[in-house]
C-alpha cells in the first residue's frame, strides 16, 4: 500500500480583493488529508464516511484524476483508494484540494512513475475542476508545495517566509456553512454599485498585503496582528463578515492574540488568530469552555509527501 499526505490551507491576507486583481497571501497548515492506494478493483473508501458512491463529487474527482493521469502515462486503473482527512470540510481550508494532491502523489508513487511536484499539482487541479466550478488553483498549489504563497491574477509566487517556532495560529470554526460563489457575486455587485467609494478600499487591501509581506519576512508579529485586524475591517466593509466572525475576532484579541480575522469567503467559515505559543493553550481552553470549536495549526513548509501506512 502506498500512502501520501498533503496539507490544508488558510488565506492569511487579501481574500475577496484578490478577485478583482489585488494580491493575496495564503499558507499551508498542519492539518492533513491522507490517501492510500493499493491493488484491487476500483473503489473509493473514506475512513470518515465509508464507501464513496459512484455519483458523488469525490468519486467523480478521483475518477477524473486517474483518467487524466492515464492520458499522460499508462498505469493500473484498478486500484483501491482509501481516504482519510482531518481538515474540516466546507470551511475554506482546502480539504478537497489536499485530498486531490495526496491522491495524485500516492497514485504516481504506486505506479512507479517518474514525476515531480509540478505534475502532482497539475493532476490535482484537474480533480479540483470537478469540485469547484472555477478553482483559482491556490488550494492545490499550497497543498503541493507547502509554505507561504502570494497570488495575484492567477500567478503564484512562493515566498521565502518562515515564522519562528514561538508563534502559531488558532483556528475557530464557526460551523456556519456558506457558498463561496454566492458571496463573491454579492461582493462584485456591491463593488459595481459603490465603486467610487470601494476603489479606495481595494487599493488599501493591496497596500496592506505588501506591508504584510514585509512584516512576515521580519517576523514582526505585532505588525502582522495589526494588519490582520485591518484586513478584517476591510472585509467587514465589503459585507462578508458575520456577527459570529466579529465576536470571535474580539475574543481572540481580547485574550491575547496579536491579531485575528475571518479567513476565506466569510459569513461564517473560520476565524484565525496569530498567537504566541506561551498563551495558546490557555486561550484554546477558554474558548472551548465557552463552546467554541477551536484548534491550533502551524505553517507546513513541506507540502505533499509519502508516509508510512499506519
Ligand atoms: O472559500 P475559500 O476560503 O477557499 O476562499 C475563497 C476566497 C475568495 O477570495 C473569497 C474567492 C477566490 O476565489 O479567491
Amino acid at each position: 500500500m502506498t500512502c501520501s499526505i498533503a496539507p490544508g490551507k488558510i488565506i492569511l491576507f487579501g481574500e475577496h480583493f484578490v478577485v478583482k486583481g489585488a494580491p493575496a497571501i495564503g499558507f499551508a497548515v498542519s492539518k492533513y488529508a491522507k490517501v492510500c492506494v493499493e491493488d484491487g478493483y476500483f473503489q473509493v473508501i473514506s475512513k470518515q464516511t465509508g464507501n464513496i458512491e459512484q455519483g458523488s463529487v469525490l468519486y467523480r474527482a478521483v475518477k477524473r484524476l486517474i483518467t487524466y493521469a492515464n492520458s499522460i502515462f499508462k498505469c493500473d486503473e484498478d486500484v483501491r483508494i482509501l481516504v482519510d482527512s482531518e481538515i474540516p470540510v466546507g470551511s475554506g481550508m482546502g480539504s478537497s484540494a489536499a485530498l486531490s494532491v495526496a491522491l495524485a502523489h500516492a497514485y504516481l508513487t504506486h505506479c512507479n512513475a517518474s514525476f515531480d511536484k509540478k505534475l502532482v499539482n497539475e493532476l490535482a487541479y484537474e480533480a479540483e475542476k470537478e469540485v469547484h466550478s472555477k478553482p483559482s488553483g491556490i488550494d492545490n498549489t499550497l497543498a503541493t508545495f507547502g509554505g507561504f504563497l502570494k497570488y495575484r491574477s492567477g500567478v503564484f509566487e512562493k515566498l521565502d517566509i518562515r515564522l519562528g517556532d514561538e508563534v502559531g495560529f488558532l483556528v475557530v470554526n464557526t460551523n456556519l456553512k456558506r457558498q463561496t460563489g454566492i458571496i463573491v457575486e454579492e461582493v462584485l455587485r456591491l463593488y459595481e454599485k459603490y465603486h467610487e467609494v470601494l476603489e479606495n478600499v481595494y487599493t488599501a487591501a493591496s497596500v496592506l498585503v505588501e506591508k504584510a509581506l514585509k512584516s512576515l519576512r521580519e517576523r514582526d508579529y505585532e505588525s502582522i496582528g495589526r494588519l490582520m485586524l485591518l484586513n478584517h475591517g476591510l472585509l467587514w466593509t465589503i459585507g462578508v463578515s458575520h456577527e459570529i466572525n466579529d465576536l470571535i475576532v474580539h475574543k481572540l484579541v481580547g485574550k491575547g492574540c496579536y491579531g485575528a480575522k475571518l479567513s476565506g469567503a466569510g459569513r461564517g467559515g473560520i476565524v484565525i488568530g496569530l498567537v504566541n505559543k506561551s498563551l495558546s493553550t490557555r486561550i484554546e481552553e477558554e474558548l472551548r469552555s465557552e463552546g467554541f470549536q477551536v484548534f491550533r495549526v502551524n505553517p507546513d513548509y513541506e507540502g505533499v509527501r509519502s508516509v508510512e501506512d499506519n
